[in-house]
């Protein structure tokens, strides 16, 4: 049986880790986090003390880079860095920038191509990143680009910050946000943008509970006229 698969594409802090979550249960499909899997590359290139942003550098670490995705029996996806645990630490506020770096480089987006592709083969599944309906799943049969104002966004980002014990300036996280959202949309290779039919969703003004309603109205309407 062909596998049906959901993209959801946006900028950071838009709610699409929580909300495609949610819709992957309400659907009963699989929830595909594909920044986990660049931020277990930023934080190879951490722990190394590498430039992030410096192909050179980074390229040379993939050779010997085993990453693994595991949905542990709390359903959360944990991701692994050569056999080590680091679905925690790949959170950490400094590895977003260097996960943003990696990501801009084209050799590291094809070494984890397959595997996302792979799961999207295997499963019915919910994936969220930044070029999954463009790039990665183009014949997705919904896909959603999931946005907010980045005042919005950064507010958000800062409130789960703080619940993680990690509190941080309001002002530093707004200026993150920009910037990540600078690197994401300028860069070469598979920048952040809407695929032509993907459905645009603006959670700015809209709480989580309305912003679920909106997602899985989409996906309904689409996954029946697929
Ligand atoms: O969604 P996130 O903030 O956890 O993603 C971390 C970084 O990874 C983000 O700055 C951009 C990059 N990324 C990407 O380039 N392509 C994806 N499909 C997912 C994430």
């Amino acid at each position: 049986m062909r596998h049906r698969s959901i993209a959801i594409d946006g900028p950071s802090g838009a709610g699409k880790s929580t909300l495609a979550k949610a819709l992957a249960e309400a659907l009963g499909f699989l929830y595909v986090d594909t920044g986990a899997i660049y931020r277990t590359v930023g934080l190879q290139a951490f722990r190394v003390g590498v430039d992030p942003s410096d192909p050179q550098a980074v390229i040379p670490l993939l050779k010997a880079l085993d990453i693994a995705m595991k949905y542990g029996s709390d359903g959360l996806q944990h991701m692994y860095l050569n056999g080590e645990d680091v679905t925690a630490e790949i959170r950490r506020h400094e590895i977003s920038a260097f996960a943003s770096a990696v990501s801009a480089i084209p050799e590291v987006r094809a070494f984890l191509m397959e595997q996302q592709r792979s799961l999207a083969r295997e499963h019915d599944v919910v994936m969220d990143g930044r070029d999954i309906g463009t790039v990665v799943l183009p014949g997705a049969d919904v896909k959603i680009f999931l946005t907010a104002a980045p005042e919005v966004r950064a507010r958000r980002r800062w409130l789960e910050l703080q619940q993680r014990g990690q509190p941080a300036d309001y002002e530093t996280v707004l200026r993150d946000v920009k910037a990540r959202d600078a690197q994401d949309t300028s860069r070469a290779a598979a920048p952040l943008r809407q695929a032509e039919d993907a459905v645009l969703a603006d959670t700015t003004d809209k709480d989580l509970e309305q912003s679920l309603a909106l997602l899985k109205l989409i996906a309904k309407e689409h996954l029946a006229h697929g």
